[in-house]
């Protein structure tokens, strides 16, 4: 759960640092596991740079999570290798049968689906990764498969 204060703490450990909003984006996400809209402005103060820039890096770097993620979470590659691979229309496939779009956590809380742009699991392309266990052919069928597995 988000907690302002507690987020203070994380950002003031990184002040005086070269360029801290990354790290500290980083470090937020670790500790909240998502970084909510209604905390830029607080980042923003902070760091004494403006919303507008807090909010472009976050939505810049797909890293970042806006919402609590679900109990399980699966991130499938889009990048060019798994791209050759199908991975698109199996990602297309598995989101509209859960009703999500990329990023979206399913009504249940039962898992997010994020993209990531190569896992350098490109020798078994489809790539993904589920609750951080590599997952490599992951074709439509596998795909399924895990997601009907996920309590
Ligand atoms: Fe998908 Fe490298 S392109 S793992």
């Amino acid at each position: 759960e988000w907690n302002d204060e507690a987020a203070r703490a994380v950002i003031r450990d990184y002040l005086g640092e070269e360029g801290p909003l990354l790290p500290i984006l980083h470090a937020l996400q670790e500790n909240f596991g998502f970084i909510p809209r209604e905390a830029e402005p607080l980042i923003a103060d902070m760091l004494n740079i403006t919303r507008a820039e807090v909010h472009g890096v976050i939505s810049f770097y797909h890293d970042f999570r806006r919402a609590p993620a679900g109990r399980h979470v699966l991130k499938l590659c889009r990048a060019e290798a798994c791209q050759s691979m199908g991975s698109e229309a199996n990602a297309r496939r598995l989101l509209d049968a859960l009703g999500l779009e990329w990023g979206g956590t399913t009504p249940d809380g039962r898992i997010t689906v994020e993209a990531v742009y190569c896992l350098g699991l490109c020798a078994t392309a489809p790539s993904a990764l589920f609750d951080d266990e590599p997952v490599g052919r992951a074709d439509a069928a596998t795909l399924e498969a895990l997601v009907a597995e996920a309590a």
